[in-house]
């Protein structure tokens, strides 16, 4: 899939015909400098902007998004908040075999009670959850220890199910963990 994405804030283009080309069905990797316009470009893949970009492939497609910030109703246990985002969609039973996965066993724990490298978790395990064409990942190791990441590697590989996946990252080595298919450099 291949399109083109400018945005402007304020009459400031934060992207100026950028083009995105990434390897369907596989793992894409974006990096980049800090405010160099990773989220937006994303947000733009997946329509949550208003329309400056010539991406008529990316258009129409479903999405699963982990946004950069965690999002998670935080009054909720982390069984709840998957279940009321996921919807009918998605089984109990997937929803617990999938929080296992990730280490995170205390399944009616609150999200308040929750560390941050466990809501991180938990916000992954909802967009992993999602049925969708293309999967989106921005910066989905945010405050997770070695061994939390890991798993959270081998469960987006586990569940990747053939999407094609855009994940924002700054460690070189998360190349080791995730079946990269291609790095873009923003
Ligand atoms: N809603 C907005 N209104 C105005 N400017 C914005 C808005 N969102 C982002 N920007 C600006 O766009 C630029 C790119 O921001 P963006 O969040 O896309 O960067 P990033 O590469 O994701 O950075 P980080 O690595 O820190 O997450 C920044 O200069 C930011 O200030
Ligand atoms: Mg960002």
């Amino acid at each position: 899939m291949k399109g083109m994405f400018t945005k402007h804030y304020d009459g400031v283009a934060v992207l100026d015909g950028f083009i995105l080309d990434v390897v369907d069905g596989a793992m894409n990797r974006i990096t980049g400098p800090s405010g160099r316009g990773k989220t937006t470009l994303l947000r733009l893949v997946a329509g949550l902007e208003p329309d400056e970009a010539d991406c008529a492939d990316f258009k129409g497609r479903t999405v699963s998004m982990l946004f950069q910030e965690d999002r998670l109703a935080m009054t909720m246990g982390m069984v709840s908040n998957l279940r009321h985002a996921l919807g009918r969609d998605v089984g109990l039973d997937a929803i617990l075999s999938m929080l296992n996965e990730l280490g995170l066993e205390d399944h009616d724990k609150r999200v308040d009670e929750c560390s941050g490298g466990m809501r991180r978790r938990i916000a992954l395990a909802r967009a992993l959850l999602a049925h969708s064409e293309l999967l989106i990942l921005d910066e989905p190791f945010t405050g997770l220890d070695p061994g939390s990441r890991r798993l959270a590697c081998e469960a987006i590989v586990r569940h990747q199910d053939g999407r094609t996946v855009l994940v924002v990252t700054h460690e070189d080595d998360d190349e080791v963990l995730l079946p990269i298919a291609r790095t873009i450099a923003l």
